[in-house]
């Protein structure tokens, strides 16, 4: 039941068509605190048709307005309060969480279209860092949302396995590398080659002339360097998928920057067709001064291409394979232009399905309020971050529940999730500072919090014996169960907006707001004192766990029955 047309159609019958129901509903709004009712009408909207004060008006209406159902309609000031039936409400929203289930708030607004995810997109040979964690979290999250309203999400993660830097690698490895060591810590030990490449071509320019030798014969398909390339992909990838498992997240492409590669002579015979390549000094470029972007660097002097063209390349590929309804990439802001460049090029291709391509940027993590970065040492190891976490959230539980059966399983859920949440419950687009002790808290608007919420509802329902509840019986008259009762019926229309917005936040908020009105009520509630009402407060507890569980999974987070 949409009780806000419910209350549109009793204005619309008050006003004698005045206003359209359509107008009404856009006037509707929700007031700040409950002491105001659930809705509210700005009478002074009328004040111009019916040439009277706005009181007055407010006034008037409540005497003609059919209140059955509502509990009251009243005026104040120029606004006409509406207060919903608490028992009414209550059965009709705890009746359809019941019978949903971990279905409630799925909608249809994809019609099952197809959305590919650029997302993680980490680099061979490099540790994953915190923003390509960044990029995987947010990416699976907006994978999970979507696919509540049926859409059809591709994650695809978007490796970066190609450019001039295998050359160096091979170089780097062919001197001082060895196979057991990439065998045993790939990552680590090919970026210590990588590192120390750099160090010496500043006395030794000819590694550089190698290098470069070396990722022509890449290119040229030469078996011992594709050999060596391929395994280099092969380990790093394993590495990362230790990542993804503990992150509970799979991909459906690996498809890398590599792939590309023979799908770029397309791309610039294509735009050489379209009139669209500009020679500038000796490399080949699109001009974009018409969006006011810089011009786009196709194909560099040595007739290299760039991540660019493999970009223009992926995405034609993506349109071909999957006929998208939206296409999108989970990538930092710092390559906001990058993107405003690639959808630019699209549409001087003429592809108007460049408009269904959106960059969904996020800011910055900082440590001490410093930026992060590899080549200075300033890292963060996720493996580190992820183990660290698992420790606290240990402590954490031998503290409070030291009997905890599957103690390591539970750790392992409450301090991964920790991270995750963390990430996930602001604004995509701020950057924020990391700090691990917050992350892991149990209290406050953490991970944990909102995992033991749900894992304090499982016990409830337990100790209840986990009855049979009775869908019949679902009336609540207790108004501390209010606040509860409301978020539970705004889950629909959070997830709606999470999805509009590309913003798993909206959704980790919701689930704080949940957790905390539910702890609330629990403390001024006998849940289990035996009256009338217990099989609805039960049936309370349950939409609570179910909902909160829901939350939960659509961050990617795992909601433990006990910790
Ligand atoms: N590998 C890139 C990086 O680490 C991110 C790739 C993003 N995806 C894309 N299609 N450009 O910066």
């Amino acid at each position: 039941m949409d009780y806000k047309v419910k209350v549109a159609q009793v204005i619309e019958q008050a006003v004698d068509g005045k206003l359209s129901q359509e107008d009404i509903l856009a006037k509707i709004e929700k007031p700040k605190t409950l002491n105001l009712g659930d809705y509210a009408f700005p009478a002074f909207v009328l004040s111009k048709v019916l040439r009277k004060a706005p009181q007055m008006i407010a006034s008037e209406l409540v005497e003609k307005i059919d209140q059955t159902g509502f509990e009251k309609v009243e005026a104040v000031g120029p606004y006409v309060n509406f207060f919903l039936d608490k028992k009414e409400f209550s059965k009709d929203i705890l009746s359809e969480v019941l019978s949903e289930g971990s279905a409630y708030g799925n909608q249809d607004l994809g019609h099952g279209g197809n959305v590919p995810i650029d997302m993680s997109s980490p680099n061979i040979a490099k540790p994953m860092s915190m923003g390509h964690l960044r990029s995987t979290v947010i990416g699976n999250s907006l994978a999970l949302l979507l696919e509540k309203v049926n859409y059809k999400p591709i994650k695809i993660d978007h490796l970066g396995d190609w450019g001039t830097q295998f050359g160096k690698l091979i170089v780097a490895y062919k001197l001082w590398g060895s196979e057991e060591e990439v065998k045993a810590d790939p990552i680590n030990n090919l970026l210590k080659y990588y590192v120390r490449f750099h160090e010496e071509d500043v006395n030794n320019p000819e590694l550089d002339e190698e290098a470069r030798e070396w990722f022509k014969k890449l290119e040229d398909g030469d078996e011992e360097a594709l050999k060596l390339w391929k395994w280099f992909r092969e380990e790093s990838l394993k590495k990362f998928t230790e990542v993804y498992d503990r992150l509970n997240i799979t991909f459906d492409s690996y498809n890398g920057e590599a792939f590309y590669n023979d799908k770029m002579d397309e791309i610039t015979d294509l735009l050489q067709e379209k009139g669209l390549l500009k020679e500038s000094q000796g490399a080949e470029i699109v001009d974009l001064e018409k969006y006011d972007l810089n011009p786009a660097l196709i194909r560099k002097t040595d007739g290299a291409t760039l991540y660019i063209t493999r970009d223009l390349a992926a995405a034609l590929y993506r349109y071909r394979t999957y006929d998208f309804v939206q296409s999108l990439y989970v990538v930092g802001q710092e390559q906001t232009n990058h993107f405003k460049q690639l959808k630019a090029v699209l549409k001087e291709m003429g592809y108007d399905w460049s408009d269904d391509i959106h960059h969904i940027p996020f800011g910055l993590i900082t440590s001490g309020g410093k930026k992060l970065s590899t080549r200075s040492g300033r890292v963060i190891l996720l493996e580190e971050v992820l183990d660290d976490a698992v420790k606290l959230a240990n402590k954490q539980i031998e503290e409070k529940n030291p009997n905890l059966a599957d103690k390591e399983e539970v750790a392992e859920a409450v301090g991964v999730g920790a991270v995750v949440f963390h990430d996930l419950k602001n604004e995509r687009i701020n950057s924020f500072d990391f700090n691990l002790d917050e992350v892991v808290r149990f209290e406050g608007e953490t991970g944990p919090y909102v995992q033991y919420s749900h894992a304090r509802a499982m016990s409830i329902l337990r100790k209840a014996g986990d009855l049979e509840l009775d869908s019949d019986n679902l009336e609540i008259s207790d108004p501390e169960a209010w606040q509860t009762l409301r978020l539970l019926a705004a889950f629909p229309e959070t997830v709606k907006k999470a999805v509009s917005e590309y913003e798993p936040s909206v959704v980790a908020k919701y689930a704080i707001h949940l957790a905390k009105a539910f702890n609330k009520y629990y403390a001024h509630s006998r849940i289990l004192n035996d009256d009338a009402e217990k099989n609805a407060r039960l049936t309370l507890v349950q939409s609570v766990a179910t909902t909160l569980k829901e939350s939960l999974r659509l961050l990617g987070v795992k909601a433990p029955n006990e910790m």
